[in-house]
């Protein structure tokens, strides 16, 4: 497997200042949260690293459960669009406060799709918290209540988000220079 120092292009969030911002954020949801009981939904598999340390920074005590969705059809680097569920939630949220939370919203395409279904099911409020956005690539309006960075329309890797499913371990958020990138075998 490649290192990762061949393709990196440059650090864009590194480990202390997303550890910051995390506990900043697990703050402010605290302070929203705090006469709910608050349901976090981590979208599988790229927000688990940010679910898992952001909970950690909580005050408050959350309910969690996971949904895997994967996008299929064109590109391997953009979300084509066409959602699927591979792993639903095992709560009922009808009339429960839900907080989605997500790596990166790219197109918007993935969220507007979980928010439209999840909406569907009646929850009590229902918000998003992203640690990345990707402004510049919006396609689809979705409402976004808490950001983590907001981040350039570059390819980026780690802190839970992949390169062919690779990478994810890496404690910082990295750009990748594609014409050093060789895909695995
Ligand atoms: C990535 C990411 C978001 C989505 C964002 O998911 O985790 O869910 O793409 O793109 P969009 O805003 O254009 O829809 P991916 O399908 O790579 O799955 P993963 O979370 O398992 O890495």
């Amino acid at each position: 497997m490649q290192d990762y120092h061949e393709f990196m292009d440059e650090v864009l969030v590194d480990e202390q200042t997303i550890a910051r911002r995390v506990a900043e954020l697990g703050e402010q949801i605290s302070r929203d949260y705090a006469d709910k009981d608050l349901l976090i939904v981590c979208l599988l598999r790229g927000a688990i690293t940010f679910t898992a340390d952001l909970t950690r920074r909580l005050t408050i005590v959350p309910e969690l459960d996971c949904m895997s969705l994967s996008s299929y059809g064109v590109g391997h680097y953009a979300s084509s669009g066409n959602v699927r569920v591979n792993l639903d939630l095992r709560t009922n949220i009808e009339g429960r406060h839900v907080l989605l939370v997500e790596d990166i919203v790219d197109s918007g395409r993935t969220l507007a799709h979980v928010l439209e279904m999840l909406r569907t099911r009646n929850p009590a409020s229902l918000r998003v918290c992203v640690l990345l956005d990707k402004k510049e690539r919006r396609e689809v309006p979705v409402q976004v209540d808490y950001v983590g960075f907001d981040v350039p329309d570059k390819y980026v890797f780690g802190y839970g988000i992949d390169i062919d499913e690779r990478y994810r371990h890496l404690p910082f958020i990295a750009s990748v220079d594609l014409s050093k990138y060789k895909r695995p075998e």
